[in-house]
């Protein structure tokens, strides 16, 4: 049965694939006052983050290209909801003009570097941190991001940066370090971005 909060700001968290972030916040805002995980659209049928979701009791909806860029559908998905703050952890496609219009500086990404370093279409998952390590940079990081028209191009809400050894380490181990960054930060940072609205 659903519970009903009255007084809590609703979230809705897109992803694309393994949605440990994703999880990672619904389990944070599960028993917070002042915000909920309220729904996780996937655009991927058989993503991991679908599964994750729903073991706590959190709705999906799963869209392909044409429900996506459909306003008047995902408007209402959203407002059935009552959606208030969007947050995109491992989403891979482009946010729809009508949605940053309407979520204006209340979409928000996270990415797994120090852009404008690694950024742009294309750059994600794994690539993003081989290519850090093919360049023997010294650290990387997380942006957290507002969400505009371009990819990972909004004004930055918060950075962290990890030192790292790229002759010592693999690729896999420089994920670990950002993905460890990911969890840390990404709940408290919306949480302030949400307590705001
Ligand atoms: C994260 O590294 C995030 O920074 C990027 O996509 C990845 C998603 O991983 N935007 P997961 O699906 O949350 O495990």
């Amino acid at each position: 049965m659903e519970t009903i909060s009255p007084g809590k700001k609703n979230i809705a968290v897109f992803a694309s694939g393994t949605g440990s972030n994703a999880l990672n916040l619904i389990m944070y805002f599960k028993t917070h006052d002042g915000a909920q995980v309220k729904l996780v659209v996937c655009n991927k049928k058989d993503a991991p983050v679908i599964q994750k979701a729903r073991g706590f009791d959190v709705p999906v909806v799963v869209v392909n290209r044409e429900t996506f860029y459909d306003e008047k559908y995902m408007l209402s998905v959203l407002e059935n909801e009552s959606i208030d703050f969007i947050v995109l952890a491992g989403f891979l496609w482009l946010i729809p003009q009508f949605l940053v219009d309407k979520y204006r500086d209340r979409i928000v990404n996270i990415h797994p570097a120090l852009l404008p370093k690694y950024g742009g279409k294309g750059m994600y998952g794994s690539k993003v941190h081989e290519t850090v390590k093919q360049n023997n940079e010294t650290e990387t990081g997380i942006t957290i991001h507002y969400v505009d028209e371009s990819y990972d191009e909004g004004d930055v809400i918060f950075q962290k940066a990890v030192p790292i050894n790229c002759t010592l380490q693999s690729t896999e181990e420089i994920a670990q370090k950002v993905h460890a960054l990911e969890y840390a930060h990404y709940p408290r940072v919306i949480e302030q971005l949400v307590q705001k609205l």
